[in-house]
């Protein structure tokens, strides 16, 4: 065996086996492998892609090269939810406590921003002292006493993927579905789950814009994780708009309190409940969809979800009745008069990065009081001058984005297809 083979192998369109999978994998975990033939063997990987038995090994391997946490299973379930990304995507702040109220466990390894996309580890750091670096005993422990953690990947949890990814990031071997698969699920499975189920987003303000793309990434994950024993689904839903009504850090966090308390958008709480019902049933909790929206629903309507919130954000040493700063809005008019046909999404989640609530490079501080407010919904009509979209910065600042935020909404004669916010279920 030696790294240049398997590399031609790939290059040349054929399967490698698991057994070339797993030297070239474990080889690069232990540094015994260069960046240069992994690079070329992910641009191999991102040119001629991978059958479901080689994206399985290579998932494995990834896993392999960290620890997967063990749970005592006698008492409950250990589930979990991953979203592909997308702005304005506030579930895993309501969804998280909100399966611990229902009896299950949830031990939410989560990630910060990346491109247009928002970050769970970024929002909730707008609770002054909310920790998202717990050590591995600390996210056990919680997970086991409050019923749910959401906190950062440790150093111990899928390495090879870290250096994986940071080598992606450089060569443009990003967008490769087989690659992103053993990514994510590399990590998600090193959580010990019993259910997981994944929120595979598509449209304009999502990596996927093609609902055919969303598909064939969820088909993948959903096979890998059915492979490893991980009861698996997925829902595709849309990203043609932001989710809710707000996008950026504090602002999000505020908003997931509104649904926690009950309220809040009703795009926001109708997706969260359909995950919820996935992992309520497929765990076993409910024995039907209906049962399971049942218990979801009587949780964020009774107060259980939002005292849970509270036990999670103070469990991480979070002050949850601290202000968390807000800018200032300025509000974005409609220059013409219309439907809202068309909402370019990445380029709102674009304009939070460059306000500051994001990230453009490792290691960029994190302004969580900056945002948008969407103020209409694709389909709305609207006059000249009625408000569309207020920025949330300091007014200097959103000053520079008004034409940019007011070209991402398009306003039309057309009246557009309505959207659907969950597209498709597999599993
Ligand atoms: N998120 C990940 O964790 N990995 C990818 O490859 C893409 C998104």
């Amino acid at each position: 065996v030696n790294a240049a083979h398997i590399i031609a192998v790939k290059r040349d369109g054929h399967e490698l086996t698991s057994e070339q999978i797993a030297w070239f994998i474990g080889g690069f975990s232990r540094g015994d492998i260069p960046h240069y033939q992994m690079s070329a063997l992910a641009m191999a990987i991102y040119l001629q892609g991978m059958s479901a038995a080689e994206t399985t090994a290579l998932t494995m391997e990834m896993l392999a090269s960290g620890v997967t946490l063990t749970w005592d299973k006698s008492t409950a379930s250990y589930v979990d939810k991953h979203s592909t990304g997308g702005v304005g995507d506030k579930v895993s702040l309501v969804l998280t406590p909100l399966l611990a109220c229902c009896g299950l466990r949830a031990p939410m390894i989560s990630g910060r921003g990346l491109g247009s996309t928002g970050g769970t580890l970024d929002k909730l750091e707008s609770i002054p002292g909310f920790r998202t670096n717990l050590r591995l005993e600390e996210l056990q422990r919680q997970t086991d006493s409050v019923g749910c953690v959401i906190t950062g990947a440790t150093d111990e949890i899928a390495p090879a993927d870290r250096k994986l990814y940071a080598l992606r990031d450089v060569t443009a071997t990003v967008a490769s579905i087989p690659l992103i698969t053993a990514s994510i699920m590399s990590k998600k499975l090193a959580e010990g789950l019993d259910v997981l189920v994944l929120d595979v987003k598509f449209g304009s303000g999502a990596f996927m814009k093609r609902l055919e793309d969303a598909r064939q990434l969820a088909n993948a994950m959903v096979a890998v994780g059915a492979s490893m024993g991980v009861k698996t689904s997925a829902l595709l839903t849309d990203m043609n708009q932001p989710l809710g009504r707000f996008a950026g850090n504090a602002v999000e966090v505020n908003e997931s309190i509104e649904v926690l308390s009950g309220g809040g958008p009703p795009d926001v709480r109708e997706l969260t409940l359909a995950l919820g019902a996935e992992l309520l049933v497929s765990s076993g909790i409910a024995s039907t969809t209906p049962e399971a929206y049942r218990q979801l629903t009587n949780h964020l309507d009774n107060g259980d979800a939002i005292v849970k919130f509270r036990e999670m954000v103070l469990a991480q040493g979070g002050d949850f009745d601290a202000a968390r700063n807000v800018a200032p809005p300025q509000v974005v008019k409609s220059r013409n008069a219309g439907y809202v046909s068309h909402i370019d999404t990445e380029q709102l989640g674009m304009a939070v990065v460059e306000l500051g609530g994001g990230r453009k490079k490792v290691g960029d501080a994190v302004d969580h009081s900056v945002g948008v407010e969407l103020l209409v919904r694709h389909g709305d009509i609207v006059s000249v001058g009625e408000p569309l979209v207020n920025i949330l910065a300091p007014p200097q600042a959103a000053r520079q984005w008004d034409e940019i935020v007011a070209k991402a909404l398009t306003v039309s004669d057309s009246r557009p297809e309505p959207l659907s916010l969950i597209a498709e279920r597999i599993g």
